[in-house]
């Protein structure tokens, strides 16, 4: 980065701090106040539909402005609330103009937990520092109500979007109750949809999620429908939580980071500054202490859009088709199964999924056997010799032939069962949501 660029993010706090406070947020105001100021009078002559006779205004200059973006605070963690409190603490002496919590706001979802949360962050609410919230999947796993908790502690939907001084915030839902790996909902991604193609492809958006995306370790099972969505837009960046780590990567182009935990010391200032097209990320990282640490210069990108620099095949140094293992040179064709697949791409720190390619076949897949179940499966299936177990989110545990799954015995939980069966000697065992663990008999399925 040019030192001179790097002087005007990162030098000249003061200067990037100078701005009018958050402007994301409408509160509502009466229309006309009694004896009005001139700014009360206008706002309540455009809210009764004035505007149109009104005196034009000059459009005020964009101004530079910073947010802060932290994640995984994991309030009720034992003894992190001191921690996060120190970190909160320099936050709000940068008075950005606002802050996005990445998720895991909570350890276990757990309403005392919020509580705790929002005793954290009200000193600074009060201050009129905004904060927005990413559930995580820490927040949503523990109970089927999680999503409802999450809403109520933090005040915020499942996920959202907004305008702020000339730049687009997306904050993403990929959470899956009761579960640790995330997933983009069909609903929420045709609303991402119609989202930007009222943002058009000029405005800079920025881009956050809980389950990181387009790195090595899949935790979004569709993450490529996320990035089929977003290519055509001016993504400046995307922001992930959830691996408590301190990284930097692109993907297809598109630059993304990470942070450790709030409660671990780490968070980013991101200063957006309008005139220059400029977007610039300082990361604060090492132990939380209370003597304040200064965020040290990580990254800068334009705001302008544009072509992003793509990671080629010839450029890429490892390869790995779907799941596999990742391998040097090209990937090898040769023993891949018939079907659709992708190859992803990756050098240093920049990670490519490049377009699927599928492998054809004259066979045709048939389903051989199915059996209508009491309710959904959540587990994997354990196969025991000629056997095949399952446990149910009805409390059921089936045991069936594996080839025609044809019931062998039946038994049940107290409560809906998402976790798998074990095969411990004589004994198929199964944890249940009320909270008890259940033996089986292998072979009867006799309590
Ligand atoms: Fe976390």
């Amino acid at each position: 980065m040019p030192s001179t660029l790097m002087g005007t993010l990162f030098a000249s706090p003061s200067s990037m701090l100078a701005r009018s406070g958050c402007s994301q947020t409408l509160h509502p105001c009466p229309l006309i106040a009694m004896n009005p100021t001139r700014r009360e009078f206008l706002a309540g002559a455009a809210a009764a539909g004035l505007a149109p006779y009104l005196p034009a205004r000059p459009v005020a200059a964009p101004a530079p402005f910073t947010f802060v973006f932290m994640s995984d605070t994991h309030v009720g963690l034992k003894g992190n609330l001191v921690q996060n409190e120190a970190m909160l603490a320099e936050i709000g002496a940068l008075k950005p103009d606002f802050v996005i919590n990445g998720g895991d706001v909570t350890d276990y979802g757990w309403s005392g937990e919020y509580a705790n949360y929002r005793a954290l962050i009200a000193p600074h609410e009060r201050a009129n520092i905004p904060f927005h919230h990413l559930a995580g999947n820490h927040d949503v796993r523990w109970s089927p109500l999680g999503p409802k908790a999450y809403r109520e502690g933090t005040g915020d939907p499942m996920f959202t979007s907004f305008d702020h001084k000339g730049c687009h915030f997306v904050l993403l839902d990929s959470t899956v109750p009761l579960s640790h790996y995330g997933h983009f909902e069909a609903k929420m991604l045709r609303w991402l949809a119609r989202d930007l193609e009222k943002t058009g492809p000029k405005m800079p958006v920025f881009v956050f999620t809980h389950h990181w995306v387009g790195k090595d370790g899949i935790m979004v099972d569709n993450e490529v429908a996320l990035l089929e969505i977003l290519k055509p837009y001016n993504v400046v960046h995307i922001f992930n939580g959830h691996g408590h780590s301190d990284l930097l990567w692109t993907w297809d182009g598109i630059a993304n980071t990470m942070n450790k935990g709030l409660y671990q010391g780490s968070w980013m200032r991101v200063d957006i500054d309008p005139v220059a097209g400029t977007a610039g990320i300082a990361r604060r990282a090492g132990e939380p202490t209370l003597d304040a640490a200064k965020p040290q210069p990580l990254w800068t990108g334009s705001l302008k859009g544009g072509a992003k620099e793509m990671l080629t095949p010839e450029r890429a140094r490892l390869h790995r088709i779907d799941n596999g293992p990742w391998v040097e040179g090209a990937p090898v064709l040769a023993s891949t199964v018939a079907g659709p697949h992708r190859v992803s791409l990756k050098t240093g720190t920049e990670y490519a999924r490049a377009k699927g390619f599928e492998i054809p076949t004259d066979r045709k897949t048939t389903v051989l056997a199915s059996r209508k179940l009491k309710g959904g499966v959540m587990s994997h299936l354990r196969l025991d010799g000629d056997r095949v177990l399952v446990s149910q989110m009805g409390g059921a545990v089936l045991c069936a032939d594996a080839e025609t799954l044809r019931p062998i015995w039946e038994a049940t939980t107290g409560d809906y069962c998402h976790s798998s069966p074990e095969v411990c000697g004589d004994l198929v065992v199964v944890g249940s949501a009320d909270g008890k663990m259940y033996a089986f008999d292998r072979k009867s399925g006799k309590e």
